[in-house]
This record gives C-alpha cells, structure tokens and sequence, in this order.
C-alpha cells in the first residue's frame, strides 16, 4: 500500500518556507507527506530555483496572465487536480484563491501568516506589511501562525502558532527575519507533518491534535 500524500506547494517569492519544508523533508519530518510540485504565481520568484536545486517539478502560473481572481482561481484548481495534490500548502503566496479552489481541497490547504491571528491579518496584511503593523502599534510579542486556507483571507481554523518577542529597537525586516527563524520556519514543517499524518481534526471551526 502507498500512503505518501503528494505536497504542491505555492510560491510567489525567496522561498524560504519551502526551503523549511525540503530541509524538513530531507531529515525526514513531513511524515507521509513529499513535495511533489511547486507552483509560483511569478516566473521571477527564486522559490523556483530552490525547487529545481532539489529536484522538484516546478510549474508557473502567472496571475498576471489571468483577467481575474475567479478564472485564475480555476486555472489553479486545475493545476492542482492535475498534480494530483493531496495537500496544498501556501509557503510566501501572495494571492488569495475563491472559493473555487478551497472546495476543492478542504481541509487539505494550509498557509503560513507571519502574525498571531487574529492580530495583523487579512487583506492587505502580507511580507513586511503585517510586521510594519504590529510594530506602529507597539505589540510587545508577535509570531506566526499555520492556519487552514478558506474563501475568507486568513480566517480559516487555526492549526499551530508560535509567539516571537518584539524588541524595541526592531525595523520590520529584523523583525521578519526573527519571526520567520524562530516561529515559521518551525511550524509550518510541523503542521504540514501533523495534516499528512491525519493527526489534525477539525470541529466547529476549531483544531484539535490528534
Ligand atoms: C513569509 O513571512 C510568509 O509568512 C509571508 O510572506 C513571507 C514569505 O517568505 N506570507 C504572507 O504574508 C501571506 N499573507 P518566503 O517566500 O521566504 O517563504
């Protein structure tokens, strides 16, 4: 029997979660789960040569190409039909997909937000934005959190979260750069594992761990 769950992962930048994800992959953490795919929304964006250093397919599919979110939205779902994806994991993708996608796959979509939700999320809330709020505002901690992709940005049931202090003298990339290493790069392998494990149960809109 073959229980390997085929992981598609969507890019639109540096990569560096992805690259969490084949490190995690490569000390043999994801459990059931391996990168089969990675698909970015730009041709420029160097998660692709990440990918290709490791010998995983790559796809493009430019969001530009497509007149909007619902017919892009559709190409994707196809895309992801096509790679016979199990589980859809958004590491740094910067569009958000209707409805057509996470029907197709739900519970089996997973993103890394760089804030504890509900704090600094939503539309508009993505990269150096969201730290840009949290430090106006003067939060004294912040962090990431992997939560399950729905219609609505950011507000799917929460998987993990991790909780990174602020220091007073941060800029939003010092800021960035301690949340990505200490919380991102930590959770997202982690749910990842947990969701192609079948650890993770979903009730009224809440996470349990198996
Ligand atoms: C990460 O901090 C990720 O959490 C964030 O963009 C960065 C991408 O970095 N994603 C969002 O803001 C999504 N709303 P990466 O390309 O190096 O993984």
């Amino acid at each position: 029997m073959n229980n390997t769950k085929n992981i598609v992962v969507l890019v639109s930048g540096g990569g560096t979660n992805l690259q969490a994800l084949i490190d995690a992959q490569n000390r043999g953490e994801l459990g059931c789960g391996k990168i089969s795919c990675v698909i970015a929304s730009r041709a420029d964006a160097y998660a692709l040569v990440r990918a290709e250093n490791n010998g995983i397919k790559t796809r493009t599919l430019i969001r530009k190409d497509y007149a909007d979110i619902a017919s892009y939205s559709i190409a994707m779902r196809d895309a992801l039909i096509e790679e016979n994806a199990d589980v859809v994991v958004y590491a740094g993708f910067m569009t958000i997909l209707d409805e057509n996608v996470c029907d197709a796959f739900p519970n089996r979509m997973v993103n890394v937000h760089p804030a504890l939700i509900p704090s600094f999320c939503g539309k508009g809330y993505y990269g150096l934005h969201v730290h840009e709020e949290a430090l106006k505002k003067g939060v004294k901690v912040s962090g990431a959190t992997v939560h399950f992709v729905t219609a609505e940005c950011d507000a799917g049931p929460i998987i993990l979260q991790k909780a990174v202090e602020v220091f007073d003298d941060d800029t939003p990339e010092t800021l960035q750069k301690r949340i990505m290493e200490q919380a991102e790069w930590k959770i997202l392998p982690k749910a990842v594992q947990l969701l192609c494990d079948e650890k993770i149960v979903v009730e009224n809109g809440k996470t349990y761990i198996k």
